[in-house]
């Protein structure tokens, strides 16, 4: 499948939805933990405001948000991939720190919350799957209050050909053959397919700017295979 459209995005996240979870924990050797907690400590998320994280899928990212938080505040887990969000109501469902969390099926191109409501931000791993980046990044910058922050993680489509080497051969000769274990060869040979019209981090800062953010600043981290962009509101 190469996915290109939403309709088509939103069929394979349901689709990997089980095995999603442990699959990316195997694929990064635990490090995607790590490099979520930089994100949320980037998009400073207050403890009597409204947090939000996009594509939150299964809910890894905020459920890390909600545990920082101790349960404060209120934080919005949003995504249009049903079955991924039905897998994080269930690990939601014991914690008692995440009854903060309200878990909303909606498409990010097109939010339901008000101008200038949200504290802070976050999306793991969204962006690179949005159908439109431009218009993800105009509805976030819509949503945040002025001077909040928005922290935004994925792979990074690095400008170094040792670092796309590294990317192709990890995507190519790791990924895809471990997740062919579990049938799913096509539907992870899609990283290496969305990586490759990624805007890089330069571009991504020239889009952020001109559709009136401040301070932008991309971070590329873990070698330069992943980054994080963060993205302020102006006053
Ligand atoms: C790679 S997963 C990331 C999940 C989670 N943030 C994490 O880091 O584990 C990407 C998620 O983005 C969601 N997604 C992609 N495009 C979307 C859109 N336009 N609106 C809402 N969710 C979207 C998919 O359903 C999927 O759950």
């Amino acid at each position: 499948m190469h996915a290109t459209s939403s309709p088509e995005v939103q069929a394979l996240f349901d689709q990997i939805a089980p095995v999603y979870d442990r699959l990316n924990a195997w694929l990064s050797l635990g490090q995607h933990r790590i490099w979520k907690q930089m994100a949320i400590q980037w998009a400073e998320p207050k403890s009597n405001g409204i947090n939000v994280d996009l594509c939150c899928g299964s809910g890894d990212l905020t459920l890390m948000m909600a545990h920082r938080l101790r349960g404060k505040g209120q934080v919005l887990g949003i995504d249009f991939s049903h079955q991924q969000l039905a897998i994080a109501q269930q690990r939601a469902q014991h914690l008692p720190w995440a009854k903060s969390i309200q878990w909303i099926e909606s498409d990010v191109l097109q939010l339901s919350l008000e101008d200038n409501s949200v504290d802070a931000l976050t999306m793991g791993y969204g962006l690179r799957n949005v159908a439109d980046i431009p218009n993800a990044l105009k509805e976030i910058h819509r949503v945040l209050k002025p001077q909040s922050r928005a922290a935004i993680l994925d792979f990074n489509r690095s400008t170094s050909p040792g670092v796309r080497q590294f990317q192709q051969w990890y995507l190519q000769q790791i990924v895809v053959p471990i997740a062919s274990c579990f049938r799913l060869k096509e539907e992870y040979a899609y990283l290496e397919t969305s990586l490759a019209r990624f805007p890089t981090g330069p571009e991504q800062v020239e889009i952020a700017r001109e559709i009136g953010f401040d301070g932008v600043r991309h971070y590329p981290i873990a070698g330069g295979t992943m980054s994080i962009i963060v993205l302020v509101k102006p006053r």
